[in-house]
């Protein structure tokens, strides 16, 4: 019998440990493993290649995602690196208009410098895809995010994966906002699905890790010999913490979803906001698509504070909501994207994209949303105040 996705988010993968009877998969901390002869093992040799807890936390994201191969790595970083090694010099990469700095920084500085070019969308329709496809003959792989970090734009995955799949382009999609709790691309035409696990799926803020999903046989293939050949692995312990965060994925999401939902539209109407971004919301642009794709606008929630506010008093006068890198941990986050996890995005290209000086970034936890809330509007008012008394940015 199939179970519901809120089921498997407590039993993906193997439902325990089969020897002892544990409800839950042993930490195998261990490097390497006993061989009975030569080439006579117990399917274990060496914990680079592969890990028991490791392994269980994979075959969990690839069920979850509704693939076939998992991979867990030290990073979201280190799973990024190791799909965009599939490619090879004189490739390009096409990137949704915004995405997390990080991503765009380790095409721009690391794989340019092995031959591999990038270019971002100029927009969110499929028609800026297929026109930078027909501008760039040589785009071999497509990164999405939907919802994109930080303006939360939503791209119509199915539509741009046709696109792609077109051209003979690899469809991979960074699906850290949203998790497969509420979106599940590879349903919706993705050939890989990305994760910064250190967000939503750990749920915690307490590990950073890095999930790739597949389920394709040849790039499973491929990914197992990268994963091995470079070597950023998960361990053993950081994955058994995230086998347990997945376990709470589901109730985790609900919450966040209905505390950023309020949020959104307190935020809407408050004076000292300009504009609000958040794909739950019926009046964003994004709802429509994501309506369509994802199951809610999940916890993220982006404003815009109004002209001549300086967000320094803003995030100052927060007490509650942290001020810190990262997202998707139970406890509300609030960030700069500009000075801080879009920073190492130049300048001018910032401008373009609309990543305003303005600009902050909530991570909508699972505290009380009142408690978050009065947070928030006490911050706001006493940004409002220090504008009268200093200049705004
Ligand atoms: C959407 C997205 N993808 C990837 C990453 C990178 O993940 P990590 O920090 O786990 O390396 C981040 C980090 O913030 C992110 O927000």
């Amino acid at each position: 019998m199939k179970h519901s996705l809120s089921t498997q988010t407590v039993h993906a993968g193997p439902d325990g440990d089969a020897a002892t009877g544990a409800v839950n998969v042993p930490i195998y901390q261990t490097s390497t493993f006993r061989q009975r002869g030569l080439g006579d093992n117990t399917g274990w040799e060496y914990a680079r290649t592969g890990n028991p807890t490791r392994a269980a936390l994979e075959a969990a994201i690839a069920q979850l995602e509704g693939g076939t191969h998992g991979f867990a790595f030290a990073s979201g970083m280190a799973a990024i690196g190791a799909v965009l090694s599939l490619l090879k010099a004189g490739d390009r990469v096409l990137l949704s208009r915004t995405v997390y700095g990080g991503s765009f920084r380790i095409l721009d500085k690391v794989f340019a410098r092995f031959g591999v070019g990038w270019t971002l969308a100029e927009g969110e329709e499929p028609e800026a895809f297929e026109r930078a496809f027909e501008e760039h003959p040589d785009v071999r792989a497509v990164l999405l995010e939907s919802p994109a970090n930080p303006l939360l734009a939503v791209t119509d995955l199915a539509a741009v994966a046709a696109v792609a799949k077109a051209r003979g382009a690899l469809v991979v999609v960074d699906n850290t906002f949203l998790t497969p709790y509420l979106q599940r691309p590879l349903a919706l035409g993705a050939d890989v699905v990305v994760h910064s696990a250190t967000k939503y799926l750990g749920g915690h803020s307490d590990l950073v890790a890095g999930l790739a999903v597949t389920a394709r046989a040849d790039l499973a293939e491929s990914l197992a010999f990268v994963q091995n050949a470079t070597g950023g692995v998960l361990g053993p312990f950081d994955s058994f913490l995230l086998l347990r965060g997945l376990k709470t994925l589901a109730v985790r999401m609900d919450r966040h979803v209905a505390n950023a939902e309020i949020l959104a539209g307190r935020l809407g109407s408050h004076p000292a906001v300009a504009r609000v971004w958040y794909p739950g919301l019926p009046s964003d642009p994004g709802y429509g698509t994501n309506r369509r794709q994802a199951a809610a606008g999940g916890g993220m929630v982006s404003f815009e504070l109004a002209h001549g506010l300086d967000p320094r008093p803003f995030f100052r006068a927060l007490r509650l909501v942290a001020l810190a890198e990262s997202l998707g941990g139970v406890e509300s986050l609030a960030c700069h994207p500009a000075t801080m996890t879009h920073a190492s995005i130049p300048a001018d290209i910032r401008a373009k994209v609309g990543i305003t000086d303005r600009l902050v970034r909530l991570s909508v936890g699972i505290e009380d949303a009142e408690d978050i809330w009065r947070d928030v509007d006490a911050a706001l008012r006493a940004a409002s105040t220090a504008s009268g008394t200093r200049g705004g940015c």
